[in-house]
């Protein structure tokens, strides 16, 4: 949420900081802003509304040459999205400009205090409070790594701060706590980001900073303190993907490219996890097997998609483990002063790693003596840092706002850790995980079938282009697979969607069914009868009613034939690996829907794609 550039080298700043926010625009589209320090002055300009509307007016008023500069793209929190409250901010003389990413808690407080010494706030904004506190303390120390350390200590609450001083262009400084901020290691030139892709079209080489730090960039150097002043250090790593993946390759949208690129994200997610004998290995889970052996109940957290990938996990992990799971909201877990023990694991899903409900759910789990293990895709991001192990899912960057990708790889993250639990309690035979290992190697393939009736999908989308609502019902592993389709369909085509457990249908949602009422039934697998057979009455129920019913179904289930007015065939595997397979129409339903309708796929209103605030 929100995205953050700032640039010292020798380049062109504006440029850099224009590029950057490009690639960070998924983050937050409300407004786009830079500054740049100009001969002892910052120039600036802000627009509400995409980064285009700031190229247009860069276009017709042009920036001045210069080589320190900032820049943001804004989700809203503080104030209307206008040009007004729209990042940089600058101080009362104008000496600083700040950008920001988070919400400071004791802004009222600090807003009076300015207000009584005189200073004219103009936005809404928190942000614009820390510009005239740091431009206060800059006065004073003259220094603006002084005078950043200062200011963060006053400030409560999650930020990320980025500053230039206008009179000393060799710099740019940045803090941070409860929020993003990487930095971009160049050759002469050094940058800032709230994540790698706002610097990876010019450095791979990467900083990963600590909570509550500050650091200080010039062209050769690149200093970390801590807010009181001391000496601090960041993890330096390798980004491991470069610019072509943080680009649309053809596509009109990031989403429908990422949706295309699950069968090799579904492959990745999967290699070198196992030693060709079924031995699983996860190396990055840094707690001990005599730990997982104790482990007496799992709560499973996340947000969203992450969260319905933890409604699958449940049914996987509880039957290959036999261990108590249950899955939370990441927001709703902690308020609600949960049971955790030492025996407790809790595994916390994450695409970005910066979910602000998730991370602190995480803290206070862990202060609870529970066991975190994070499955995340982010690699630098602040949940696996804060976590006891971690999961990479390499699913590579994620643009599209509404997590394709993510969510299957978060998935395969899941059915490997449900198998490694298995195998570390041997509540399954090697040669059980090994034919389940087999049947996930299947994926890809089977994926990539899905992707090859895309353009039925699609079809099926233009003739859904006036609806103005859709049903999903599914049971079991796919009740969860309902639940994904609608949301998909909420964030992007902007309908009523909602998905059901099948079997609760006649418990009140059966109400809804009306006349020509599109509904996706998830039929579960032949070999689960009961569940198959239930779910076929249940359409039947409902088509009795008038719903059109769009029927996902295993290939040679002849028996839904005679119910479904469409039918997408899926791939016969293992009921609890069906999600997998079945999410995909509904990615691309949802994608070709928004799309037709004239909708931003990429860029849904309202949304952001890391909500780095609670
Ligand atoms: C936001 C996004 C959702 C995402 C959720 C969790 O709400 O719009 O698409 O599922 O955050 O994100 P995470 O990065 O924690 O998986």
């Amino acid at each position: 949420m929100c995205g953050i550039v700032g640039y010292v080298g020798d380049k062109q700043a504006r440029d850099v900081v224009i590029e950057g926010l490009r690639l960070l625009e998924y983050r937050g589209y409300d407004s786009a802003g830079i500054a740049l320090v100009d001969n002892g002055s910052i120039v600036s300009d802000k627009r509400a509304g995409k980064l285009a509307n700031l190229e247009k007016s860069i276009e017709e008023t042009p920036l001045p040459p210069s080589t320190t500069g900032i820049g943001h793209t804004r989700w809203a929190t503080h104030g209307a999205p206008n040009d007004t409250n729209a990042h940089p901010h600058l101080g009362q003389q104008g000496r600083v400009a700040v950008v920001h990413n988070g919400i400071i808690e004791n802004f009222a407080q600090l807003r009076d205090e300015l207000e009584r010494e005189g200073h004219d706030l103009r936005s809404e904004t928190d942000t614009e409070i820390a510009a005239h506190l740091l431009e206060n303390e800059l006065e004073r120390t003259g220094d603006l790594t002084t005078a950043m350390q200062a200011v963060c200590r006053r400030l409560e609450g999650a930020f990320t701060l980025v500053a230039v001083d206008a009179q000393d262009p060799s710099l740019v400084v940045a803090a941070r706590r409860n929020s993003p901020l990487v930095v971009g290691l160049g050759e002469g030139e050094n940058f800032l980001g709230s994540d790698v892709a706002a610097f990876i079209e010019h450095t791979r080489e990467a900083l990963e900073l600590g909570q509550d730090q500050v650091v200080t960039i010039t062209r050769d150097d690149v200093r970390v303190t801590d807010f009181d002043g001391h000496e601090a250090a960041g993890r330096r790593y390798h980004v491991d993907w470069d610019l072509s993946a943080a680009e649309k390759d053809g596509f009109d949208w990031f989403m429908r490219k990422e949706i295309f690129e699950q069968p090799r994200a579904v492959a990745d997610a999967l290699l070198g996890r196992h030693d060709g004998r079924g031995e699983l290995q996860l190396d990055e889970v840094r707690i001990t097997e005599d730990e997982l052996r104790d482990v007496d109940r799992i709560v499973i957290i996340g947000c969203g998609t992450a969260n319905y990938a933890g409604l699958v996990a449940k049914y996987a992990i509880e039957h290959w483990t036999r261990i108590p799971c249950e899955v939370e909201l990441a927001h709703e877990f902690r308020y609600r002063d949960p049971i955790l023990t030492r025996n407790t694991l809790v595994i916390a899903i994450s695409q970005s790693g910066e979910t602000a409900d998730t991370l602190m759910a995480i803290r206070y789990a862990r202060r609870q003596r529970a066991k975190v293990l994070a499955i995340c895709n982010t690699n630098g991001s602040t949940i696996p840092r804060e976590s006891d192990a971690v999961i990479y899912t390499h699913a590579g960057p994620e643009i599209g706002v509404a997590s394709t990708k993510g969510f299957l790889t978060q998935l395969m993250a899941c059915y490997l850790l449900g198998l490694y639990l298995a195998q570390v309690r041997g509540t399954k035979y090697g040669d059980e995980i090994s034919a389940v290992i087999s049947e996930l190697e299947q994926m890809p393939a089977h994926v990539q079938r899905m992707l090859d009736q895309a353009e039925t999908i699609y079809a099926l989308a233009r003739q859904n282009a006036q609806t103005r609502s859709v049903l999903f019902l599914g049971r079991h592993a796919g009740f969860p697979v309902a639940l994904e389709g609608a949301l998909k369909l909420k964030e992007l085509a902007y309908i009523h969607a909602e998905g059901f457990a099948a079997g609760e249908l006649k418990h009140g949602p059966i109400a809804l069914i009306e006349e020509g009422l599109p509904v996706f039934c998830v039929v579960p697998p032949r070999g689960r009868d009961q569940l198959h057979d239930k779910m076929i009455s249940a359409i039947q129920e409902i088509r009795a009613r008038g719903a059109h019913t769009i029927v996902l179904a295993e290939e040679g289930d002849t028996s839904v034939a005679e119910y479904a007015d469409e039918t997408i065939t899926l791939p016969v595997v293992p009921t609890l690996l069906q999600p997998i397979v079945a999410t995909v129409p509904l990615q691309l339903f949802a994608c070709e829907l928004a799309t037709v309708m004239g909708h931003d796929v990429d860029q849904p209103r309202n949304l952001a794609k890391s909500v780095t605030v609670e």
